[in-house]
């Protein structure tokens, strides 16, 4: 009775002095779970970097409130990722989380997710069952499923005259959804997988043994996922095994992302790789953010910043859409979902039917040019969107 009277009165002496009255106190939370250590350390750093460039770029204020920022660690671990996801929601009481890299961190937090009701955007993590037969209104997907980059070069490497494949990829589900996504296109259209191998997922010392294995297989050409650390090592030792030029090297873009494709310089031109962004992409849009970028961090972007900017910009429209509440949980998630613009990789729209991004993706080639290396687009295939997989939402 005494509270609700100090409140009353608190509310009459604010509007008689025309102050404005925020439609919920204090800031907006968003938590940002991201691996900063593990074996994805590198892609998490990268991404933290394009959160501040956003925030910076699109407002840290949305109707009256500011945006505060809860950074946690997954460690690339799924248990970790999952203890952190239930921190930022039980204890920081984040209003979205943003990030995830790794399939099998999301695979871990996606029931967590889904009953705690708190929207999650993934920024990176493809896993295909989340925006499929698991997908929830709660997570929204600004980055690609592992189908989507990866189903396209069946059909491209086949019409090269490739008939043989050799798979190989990270042993967890992002290396295996990868794999399969490409072996269904890829037979489809009249190829044949000659062997796969799969190295566990972490920081693989040699490549060896699983080299030996490929060229003995003696494939058209490799289809190959690594990211990160394992990917520049992978690249140096296919070329100093003397494969780079005998047996094609083609894969998803993080092979030879533009975070580290400066480290692996010759050792990768000539793969060919399919992906959601290249940093030449030549519009207004893209040359904002990759200068604003270079601005801030002198060099240039990777598509990890691109997605982490797209995934904070998006955050932010759902935000001033809903007027920066964020009490109604469901009205914040739809107005999440209903979020499009363009922005540096193209056109982003999230698919109501499974809530994952619907983009343009790019086929490539790593040429040399000069005494460094490049990706030169080949193709571009527009508004590529994934079948429903079960998902009903
Ligand atoms: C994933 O685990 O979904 C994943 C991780 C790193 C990448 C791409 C996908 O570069």
């Amino acid at each position: 009775m005494k509270k609700s009277f100090v409140g009353c009165f608190v509310a009459l002496v604010l509007l008689a002095f025309n102050v404005n009255v925020p439609a919920q106190d204090g800031p907006i939370k968003v938590g940002v779970l991201l691996p900063y250590s593990g074996v994805f350390a590198g892609l998490g750093n990268e991404m933290d970097n394009a959160v501040e460039l956003a925030l910076e770029t699109f407002d840290k204020e949305v109707g009256g409130r500011s945006i505060e920022i809860v950074r946690e660690d997954t460690e690339t671990k799924p248990n970790i990722g999952l203890a952190k996801a239930k921190k930022l929601v039980f204890e920081d009481k984040v209003d979205v989380v943003v990030g995830i890299v790794s399939s099998g961190v999301a695979g871990a937090v996606r029931d967590f997710m889904h009953k705690s009701e708190v929207p999650l955007i993934i920024a990176n993590a493809g896993n295909d069952l989340l925006t499929g037969e698991n997908c929830t209104p709660w997570v929204i997907r600004a980055s690609f499923s592992n189908s989507q980059i990866n189903r396209v070069m069946g059909p491209i490497l086949a019409k090269q005259g490739k008939k043989k494949a050799f798979l190989m990829a990270f042993d967890y589900a992002a290396g295996h959804q990868m794999m399969d996504a490409f072996r269904e296109t890829f037979v489809a259209s009249g190829g044949e997988i000659v062997g796969e191998e799969y190295p566990p997922l972490g920081e693989t010392k040699d490549f060896g043994p699983y080299l030996a294995k490929l060229k003995a297989a003696n494939p058209d050409v490799a289809y190959v996922f690594f990211a990160g650390g394992p990917a520049i090592k992978f690249v140096g030792e296919y070329d100093a095994f003397g494969l780079r030029g005998n047996i094609p090297l083609a894969g998803p873009g993080w092979l030879t992302s533009a975070l580290y494709l400066a480290k692996q310089g010759q050792a990768a031109v000539g793969t060919q790789l399919s992906l959601n962004y290249v940093p030449s992409i030549d519009t207004p849009e893209n040359k904002a953010f990759q200068d604003a970028y270079k601005a801030k961090f002198e060099r240039g972007a990777s598509e990890f910043a691109v997605q982490a900017y797209d995934s904070i910009h998006l955050i932010i429209e759902g935000l001033k859409a809903t007027g920066g509440k964020t009490d109604d949980k469901q009205a914040l998630a739809d107005a999440l979902r209903n979020v499009s613009f363009v922005g540096p990789r193209g056109s982003l729209k999230i698919d109501p039917k499974t809530n994952n991004v619907i983009q343009d993706i790019y086929i490539y080639e790593i040429q040399k040019d000069g005494d460094g290396v490049k990706p030169v687009i080949m193709e571009v295939i527009k508004d590529v969107q994934d079948e429903p997989n079960g998902c009903t939402m």
